[in-house]
């Protein structure tokens, strides 16, 4: 019996298939490496010291995705696939509709066929849309700003009906608020493609002298520095998240959803602050006009996700900030410089 992880080898896949084998359990990831490098998952493999299969199957392709659930016994499945760039995702909506949405649809399809029912799925706070409500509980009107944010939504209601067909599906859906920071190995970590569009990975490309200087987008919120805040959670907190969603998906059918976050705001001078304070290293920044879409502050009610599945983050910003930096430190090329010395 294992654990089907799509999306395994992303930031957040390959740091919960850590914490999945080292609570012993068997997986098997599956990935179309689109964002990714099956680097990380040599790295899972060295962290661990348990073996585990990997397919290099995209979720569009329903036959190959049938192959997977045939030759492996699942009991249920952590779906993270799916692209997840904002800006990207205006200008090519209908590539994020495809793969999100019918990603998912043939993945239900599949694990309908071998009646697998039980699935941890990777929402995100996008969903709550510019509400600007804090603490933002799990029952907050649901609202998407661009079309990725969008595919969540349709994603989570997709689920909600299936659940409805037949309430033999167990699903948890997890709104994660801000993601950061890495195994404290500093093997694996985040990697995105070009130049990042979110906080800390910017901070520490600048940091590690890859990129000139932050750009702090907007002075003028209404917010303790002017800057804004958000609910920033440690990455192995995060998969550990995950791994008491699945105790629920296993003991009880239902379909339910948890935000994943600390319940604390940082703003973004906090964070640099936080960041330097730990690291050593200076970032400078300048101010910049608000970035359009953002809002000032976003944090989550974690009230729902410690009662119902005995889970609450236990990582403060500067862990984020020092296992953020060790990451970025001994990988300034991310995944890349691996396969490079490889190569030579
Ligand atoms: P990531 O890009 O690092 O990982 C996603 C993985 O899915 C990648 O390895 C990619 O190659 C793979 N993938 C994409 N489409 C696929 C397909 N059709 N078939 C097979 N594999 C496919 O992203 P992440 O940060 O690890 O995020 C994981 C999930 O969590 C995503 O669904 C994302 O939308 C969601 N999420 C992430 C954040 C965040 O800030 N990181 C926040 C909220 C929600
Ligand atoms: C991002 C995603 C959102 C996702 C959320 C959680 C975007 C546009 N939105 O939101 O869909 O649900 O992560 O993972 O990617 N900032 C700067 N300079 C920068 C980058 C960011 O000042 O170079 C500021 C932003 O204005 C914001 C904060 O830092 O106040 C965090 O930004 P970011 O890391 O991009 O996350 P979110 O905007 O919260």
């Amino acid at each position: 019996m294992a654990v089907l992880v799509t999306g395994g080898s992303g930031y957040i896949g390959s740091h919960t298939c850590v914490e999945l084998l080292n609570a012993g359990y068997d997986i098997v990831v599956v990935d179309n490496l689109h964002n990714s490098r099956v680097e990380s998952l040599r790295r899972v493999r060295e962290i661990t010291g348990r073996a585990f299969k990997f397919y290099e199957v995209d979720l569009l392709d329903q036959e190959e995705l049938d192959k997977v659930f045939l030759y492996n016994h699942i009991e249920a499945v952590i779906h993270f696939a799916g692209l997840k760039a904002v800006g990207e995702s205006v200008h090519l909506p209908l590539w994020y509709y495809h793969n999100n949405i019918t990603g998912t649809l043939n993945l239900c399809k599949v694990m309908q066929k071998y009646g697998v029912k039980r699935m941890v799925f990777s929402s995100s706070a996008t969903v709550y849309g510019t509400s600007g409500q804090v603490p933002i509980p799990e029952d907050a009107p649901l609202q998407a700003t661009n079309p990725y944010g969008r595919t969540k939504l349709m994603i989570e209601e997709i689920l909600r009906d299936l659940h409805t067909s037949d309430p033999l599906w167990s699903i948890a859906i997890l709104r994660y608020f801000n993601p950061i920071g890495s195994h404290e190995s500093g093997r694996i970590g985040e990697d995105p493609n070009g130049i990042p569009s979110n906080l800390m990975p910017y901070i520490t490309q600048v940091a590690v002298g890859r990129l000139k200087e932050l750009q702090v987008f907007g002075s003028d919120y209404p917010t303790m520095d002017g800057t804004g805040v958000r609910d920033y959670i440690h990455a192995v907190d995060l998969a550990k998240g995950h791994l008491k969603a699945l105790d629920k998906v296993m003991a009880e059918s239902g379909v339910d959803a948890y935000n994943l976050g600390t319940g604390r705001g940082h703003s973004v001078l906090e964070l640099v602050a936080a960041f330097e304070r730990v690291t050593g290293r200076s970032v400078p920044y300048k101010f910049a006009a608000r970035r359009a879409g953002d809002i000032a502050v976003c944090y989550a009610d974690v009230s729902k996700a410690k009662r119902e599945l005995g889970w609450a983050a236990e990582k403060g910003i500067e862990d984020m900030c020092i296992d953020g930096w060790r990451w970025q430190s001994s990988n300034p090329n991310g995944y890349q410089q691996e396969i490079e010395i490889a190569v030579k």
